[in-house]
């Protein structure tokens, strides 16, 4: 199986490349190599590329320069990921998009299914949004895998900046009314190969680790595993923080957006492990013997 990544550099892109190298033929493409934004050469390197499947892990991810660059938002995020659903479609190869829970509104109390109505509430929402129906449009037996809150240790997320701070300060908060479910790259790499060749019914399929937390509850987590391993902390309590008291945010952020992993259950036979197991594995492997 010939494995083509997109995003080769990234948090996500780069745990693809780590998990897969060995056990399939991957080919990654970092930002430098293929620029989304940059047609003509997307085209001319995938026309030259011989692959099974593309992954693409690529997208303009900052929340809030898409508020302020929606247009450059909407080619790399919407416009590119059709191109590359038609590339794949007409290479008779296989695209795996990448796309978010920040497409839904955030209004629900219990976890979306990938037939929930997604309507987005910024910029960088609505771009991804465009870019999955852009790929299912494009025709071809294509997926779309939405996530959330992504960490893992190829580039800092919440869960590190988290870390250092209680590391370097003796007050440490997060926002305790924003909930979503943290995933680990890892485990989102070892789910992936099931759906090489098999489709999911309609072409989009929500992966997350089980359960939900807030921002607040996510950080305690972390904290106290760091705790447990003996990494040194000058803060062990994180403290409530309103997500009203976000005044730098511009884009806005949907307060509540777990993604259901039932029909992933269904179509896999497995279920994915916990939050907390994947948060507490990570810190072991990465923080225990820093
Ligand atoms: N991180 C999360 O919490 C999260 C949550 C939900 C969904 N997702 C989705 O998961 C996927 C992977 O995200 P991630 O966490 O791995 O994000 P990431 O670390 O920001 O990686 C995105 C990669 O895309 C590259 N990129 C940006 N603009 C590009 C362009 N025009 N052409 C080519 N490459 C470009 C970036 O390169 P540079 O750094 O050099 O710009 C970076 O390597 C994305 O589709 C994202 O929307 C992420």
């Amino acid at each position: 199986m010939r494995i083509l990544i997109i995003g080769a550099a990234g948090r996500l892109g780069a745990a693809l490349v780590r998990e897969y190298q060995d056990k399939f033929d991957v080919t990654g493409f970092n930002h430098a190599q293929v620029d989304l934004s940059n047609f003509d050469q997307v085209r001319e390197k995938l026309d030259s590329a011989n692959f099974d499947v593309l992954i693409n892990v690529a997208a303009f991810t900052k929340v809030d320069l898409c508020e302020v660059q929606p247009e450059e938002a909407f080619h790399v995020n919407a416009e590119a990921p059709r191109l590359l659903a038609e590339i794949c479609r007409d290479k008779n190869a296989r695209l795996i998009h990448f796309s978010t829970d920040y497409v839904f509104d955030g209004e629900k109390r219990e976890p979306y299914t990938e037939k929930d109505e997604a309507k987005p509430i910024s910029v960088y929402g609505a771009s991804k949004l465009a870019g999955e129906a852009n790929v299912l449009a494009a025709g071809g037996d294509h997926l779309i895998v939405r996530v959330s809150w992504v960490f893992g240790p190829d580039r800092t997320s919440f869960i590190d900046a988290m870390i250092k701070h209680a590391q370097e300060n003796e007050k440490v908060e997060a926002i305790a009314d924003k909930f979503s479910a943290p995933t680990y790259t890892l485990d989102i790499a070892q789910m992936l190969p099931c759906f090489f060749n098999s489709n999911a019914d309609g072409g989009i399929l929500h992966f997350a680790n089980v359960g939900e937390c807030s921002w607040q509850q996510y950080a305690q987590w972390a904290l106290d595993c760091c705790h447990r391993l003996g990494v040194s902390l000058k803060a062990r309590m994180v403290r409530a923080r309103k997500l009203n008291d976000m005044a730098n945010w511009i884009a806005r952020r949907p307060v509540y957006s777990v993604l259901s992993t039932v029909k992933y259950a269904k179509l896999s036979g497995i279920s994915p492990r916990a939050w907390r197991e994947a948060v507490a594995d990570y810190i072991k492997r990465f923080y225990s013997a820093k």
